[in-house]
């Protein structure tokens, strides 16, 4: 959580910061600050909110700075307020820190026997003058932060700048992410890339316990002991107008709009659809691809653990290997049980995500072999495990998670039938109409899509209502847990997903004239139970909006609304059935007037525990 950002360079520093937040804001958004040099000194400016309530007291007059610093909190330690906001000074020196320091607290007593005086709550300002205690003792600026590192327990993505050495910014990562853009005359640090997108495509990802220096004329890393490191500069292909609203009211409701495109990507080039089968790069699979394994563990958090569910579905289903989902957070401390002929694969779009890189650390202390599902290229997860399927979904902005899930999804169907073919357990045949379907799906999508309006209708007949249960079987269930999760996240209604089979076991208690129950339904072996359930609410009072199958003739009769899916296999029917589920949580929280990319509380990628 927060975003970190520095830049060094002849533009104007103050607005390539805003920018850069802008970009970042998306990891907090309860206060921000940038810090910048002018007329040799350093001038902090902060403010409690978003990004827009400090612009209101930027300089109007561009300061002649040579490099600055900004920040994007979401608050951990210490309430927000301007106080807490970073940028921290100690000293000449200023920073900007994401992540938390565990001994915070020790250090701060030592710092403050040394007579130190903390303004703030935050774990972040004993760093500050832990580095300005070395600095001040001697030595270069490096040197100082290399000796902080020492002393830091936790996880820290920092950039610091100092008013003694203007022309050089100082980074260095432990557990959070960190990417340096590398221009022309200009050099840019962030924890994630579409903050300078729009400046340089060419980047270098900072690996924990690495130092950057970045100046004007160029960068170097170096280690903890100051040797330094041939670090490769890669080339990004996200265009900079991905990361931009292009048009619609929202990053949200753009991004559900190009689920069509973002499927396509993921599934471009790895299809062989004559042979039925799914062509993998040597890094996308786990060692010898002939080698068979005897169980997966799918391991994610929110709309990834989601994903994973769907995914025990699909590899079940279609390659009959037997799959264990885990919680990321919950995985490691119940010392997982993992044997020989085990692959554990961690999904996540951020591939940052703390619960999850640890999930992973924990199977490879194991050695059991990894495998992750990320979006974010060059991402901790993504370089943490023995090998990774990258979704391309592009970068997702909102907090809400849309294409990066039904990408997920995507992947996990390319895995299942890799897996299918590979274990005898899919025929030619079949794999070849499975991917025919697939390659069906985007305009299945944009049909979907082309009702947007439908669903916009019902959102304003339900979107006073206060609680909502959604109802899925089989393979919907983790779709009904995910339209339930899109609908609390972005518009604090209450929702719960559940098995629909399970309701009479405690939650139809709830149901009534005010409880509006979302029925995912397919014509398939569990309909006729499904329709049973739908009586059951009837009977109770309660409301019904449907989400059926083209062609099915009798929830319309029963459904207060309903909405039609084209007919699709049944194993791909998930992807579907999320896109009017995403509408629906879109137009209901948009119609109460909630900040639908921002939603309170909470960040797009949880680098914290
Ligand atoms: O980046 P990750 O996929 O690892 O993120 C996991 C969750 O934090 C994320 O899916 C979260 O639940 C989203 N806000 C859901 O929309």
């Amino acid at each position: 959580m927060c975003g970190i950002m520095g830049y060094i360079g002849q533009r104007n520093v103050v607005s390539v910061l805003v920018e850069g937040l802008r970009r970042l804001e998306y990891r907090g958004y309860d206060s921000a600050g940038i810090a910048y040099l002018s007329k040799g000194e350093i001038e902090v400016k902060r403010s409690v909110g978003k990004l827009s309530s400090l612009e209101s007291i930027l300089p109007t007059i561009p300061p002649v700075s040579p490099a600055g610093i900004g920040h994007t909190r979401w608050a951990t330690h210490g309430k927000p307020s301007e106080e807490n906001a970073h940028p921290h000074r100690a000293g000449s020196l200023v920073m900007v820190h994401n992540g938390i320091i565990e001994n915070y607290l020790s250090l701060k007593k030592t710092l403050q026997d040394e007579g130190r005086e903390f303004t703030s709550d935050t774990d972040s300002e004993v760093i500050i003058h832990l580095i300005d205690s070395f600095y001040q003792k001697g030595g270069s600026l490096e040197k100082a932060v290399q000796r902080a590192t020492e002393k830091m327990h936790g996880s820290y993505a920092i950039c610091v700048l100092s008013e003694k050495d203007p022309n050089r910014l100082i980074a260095v990562r432990s557990g959070c992410p960190l990417v340096i853009g590398v221009g022309k005359d200009e050099q840019f640090v962030a924890s994630d890339i579409p903050a300078f997108l729009s400046h340089t495509r060419q980047v270098i990802f900072l690996e924990d316990n690495e130092i950057a220096l970045l100046s004007s004329e160029g960068v170097e890393v170096h280690d903890l002991k100051g040797a330094r490191l041939a670090k490769e500069v890669q080339q990004i292909s996200w265009d900079p107008v991905m990361a931009e609203k292009g048009g619609y009211r929202h990053f949200l409701q753009k991004e559900i709009h190009e689920q069509p495109r973002a499927i396509v990507d993921t599934i471009r080039g790895r299809v062989a659809q004559e042979a039925g089968n799914v062509i993998l790069g040597a890094s996308e699979w786990v060692g010898d691809p002939a080698k068979d394994y005897k169980r997966a563990v799918l391991v994610g958090c929110g709309t990834s653990w989601h994903a994973a569910l769907v995914g025990k579905f699909l590899f079940e289903q279609i390659a009959g290997l037997s799959v264990e989902v885990d919680i990321a957070s919950e995985f490691r401390y119940r010392d997982p049980l993992l044997s020989e002929g085990d692959l554990v694969i961690g999904i996540s779009q951020s591939g940052e995500t703390a619960d999850t890189l640890a999930a992973m650390r924990e199977a490879r202390s194991k050695k059991t072999p990894t495998l992750s599902i990320c979006n974010v290229v060059g991402s901790s997860i993504s370089r943490e495990t023995d090998a990774v399927f990258y979704t391309h979904a592009g970068p997702e902005i909102s907090v809400a998670s849309t294409k990066a899930f039904t990408t997920q999804l995507t992947a996990l169907t390319l895995l299942a039938i890799f897996l299918g073919r590979k274990r005898g357990r899919l025929s030619k045949k079949a794999g070849e109409a499975l991917i025919h379907q697939l390659i069906l799906l985007p305009n299945k999508i944009e049909e979907i899509l082309a009702h947007e309006k439908r669903i916009k209708t019902i959102a304003k007949h339900f979107f006073r209502y206060r609680d909502f249960l959604y109802l899925g079987r089989g393979i919907l269930y983790p779709v009904a847990l995910e339209g339930a999760l899109k609908l609390k996240e972005i518009s604090y209604i209450h929702a719960e997903g559940y098995p629909a089979g399970e309701m009479k076991h405690g939650p139809i208690a709830l149901i009534d004239e005010n409880m509006p129950v979302v029925v995912l339904a397919l014509k398939d072996k569990v309909y006729e139970k499904m329709i049973s359930n739908v009586m059951e609410v009837k009977a109770r009072g309660g409301i019904i909006i449907a989400f059926a199958e083209e062609g099915d003739n009798d929830l319309p009769g029963l459904a207060d609304e309903i909405f039609f899916i084209p007919k699709i296999a049944s194993v791909l029917s998930p992807i579907l059935m999320t896109i009017p589920l995403q509408l629906l949580a879109y137009y209901i929280a948009f119609t109460r007037g909630s900040d639908v990319d921002q939603p309170r509380n909470l960040a797009k990628s949880v680098t914290v525990e």
